[in-house]
């Protein structure tokens, strides 16, 4: 086996294919709904909004989706991320466990989210889009998708959950300086925004209420259209390139994971890292724990009903079965903004139904205490929906010592915390508390629960 500590591999061997795990699953993931008919959608529902290359993948079930040359160029510039082994991380812990971990946070960004902004700015420029609206929580989508319009050509504007809007200044400094236009939601620029405004002036925003703003604009104009960055089967798909690297690296280690943690929020992530794996255990490989973890402030996979129900707050998107927590919900302002989302992934949700991967909850102080250990031993800081993968996958490691076994361990480090300095001095002054949803609230949410005939 390797002593190395970081595998790194040649900008030759980045993935020529995205991976496709509907190809392999052994049911087909429930089909969304059209909100008005509750008939499966079809492609030219969704061309007003997205590309029909990228509605193409979201349907498609072919195992392999062929990287264009153009976006292939651009990941170069970060691709293929490192994969380490947490050698200090596993001293620190006393554990008999084989730690690693994938680092996306070397990308532009900051994060895994320009895998998919590349691609989606890239196809809406060759549909011949103008501009491209979006939401974003923490920023890390909205800067990500930035970047890739500035590279594309394509202007972007973003609404950004207020609450994040006020935590991290720097990320719409970010945006700006890639060109793009930063908006606080609730806004007064939709119809969506100002009727939520109407009701509380303070509404702090949730993901749901800024893809209601963002899709309301696009579905307005002829020369613009929405991207998403999470949730969707194309967006999952775009991150398979983490997995397929992974598997090469860890084939270069001599070493295959007995378990695979990574955080959600929508599910992107966790899917990247995760979908390859649980695709060559589909095909016969060996079969292998995989463990979601969530924040315990806005848990959708551990607390949220398996059901139809809309992406966004004012009900202007199609209908997908997923768990959610019912797309009223508004979680409470914890750090992990990128986590605010009341739904997750239709995919990773299809997969917890089959028994194919497990979900656990944190709260964000356990969380900020994984993430400033890992930051001492191994010394990247992590995003903080990040702490919430490493403080899985510690648990994990404090099992094997427990237990006295040694399993191996993978787990995506999707970001850096850089422009999420205000979390961790808040976590230092003692002012971070655990926040709960009000039960009433959730309750509430539940019942607004679209009816569809089963
Ligand atoms: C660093 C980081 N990790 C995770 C997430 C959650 O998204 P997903 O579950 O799609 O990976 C976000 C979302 O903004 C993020 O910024």
């Amino acid at each position: 086996m390797s002593d190395s500590i970081k595998y790194v591999i040649d900008e030759s061997r980045i993935p020529r294919h995205w991976y496709n795990l509907a190809a392999d699953l052994p049911r087909p993931v429930p089909p969304p709904l059209h909100p008005g008919t509750l008939q499966p959608l079809g492609p030219d529902d969704l061309a007003p909004l997205f590309p029909m290359a990228l509605i193409q993948q979201e349907v498609s079930t072919e195992r392999e989706i062929e990287i264009p040359t153009p976006v292939r160029d651009v990941y170069r510039q970060w691709r293929p991320t490192p994969l380490y082994r947490a050698r200090r991380l596993e001293k620190l812990l006393d554990t008999p466990a084989r730690i690693y971990y994938k680092y996306e946070g070397v990308s532009p960004a900051g994060s895994h989210k320009p895998n998919t902004a590349v691609p989606q700015a890239f196809y809406n420029r060759e549909a011949g889009v103008r501009k491209l609206v979006t939401e974003t929580g923490a920023g890390q989508w909205g800067s990500s998708l930035a970047f890739a319009g500035a590279l594309f050509g394509i202007d972007v504007d973003v609404f950004m959950v207020r609450v994040s809007f006020h935590q991290k200044p720097y990320r719409r400094a970010l945006m700006q300086t890639y060109g793009a236009r930063c908006i606080a939601s609730p806004s007064e620029e939709t119809a969506a925004g100002r009727a939520i405004l109407k009701q509380r002036p303070d509404h702090p925003g949730s993901l749901g209420i800024a893809i209601s703003e963002a899709v309301e604009v696009a579905a307005g104009r002829e020369d613009t259209k929405y991207a998403l960055g999470s949730v969707l089967n194309h967006v999952l798909l775009h991150q398979t390139v983490i997995g397929q690297e992974a598997i090469i690296q860890l084939d270069m280690a001599g070493d295959y994971p007995d378990v695979i943690v990574g955080c959600t929020g929508g599910g992107s992530n966790f899917a990247g890292i995760a979908f390859p794996f649980i695709g060559q255990q589909l095909r016969g490989g060996k079969k292998i724990q995989v463990v979601a973890v969530e924040p315990s402030a806005c848990p959708s996979l551990t607390k949220g009903t398996y059901a139809y129900d809309f992406g966004d707050t004012a009900h202007l998107t199609p209908l997908t079965k997923m768990h959610t927590l019912g797309s009223t919900f508004t979680p409470p302002g914890f750090h992990a903004g990128g986590l605010r989302y009341h739904g997750m992934a239709p995919m990773v949700s299809h997969l917890k139904e089959l028994g194919l991967i497990e979900a656990r909850s944190y709260g964000q102080l356990a969380c900020f205490e994984a993430g400033v250990a890992f930051a001492r031993a191994e010394g990247i800081l992590p995003a903080p929906e990040a702490n919430h993968a490493v403080k899985g996958a510690i648990d994990e490691a404090l099992r094997c010592q427990r237990d006295g076994v040694c399993r191996t361990i993978l787990f995506n480090l999707c970001g850096h915390g850089h422009f999420d300095m205000q979390a961790y001095t808040d976590y230092f002054t003692g002012k971070l508390t655990d926040q709960q949803y009000e039960e009433s609230e959730l309750a509430m949410a539940l019942a607004g629960l679209p009816s569809v005939p089963a």
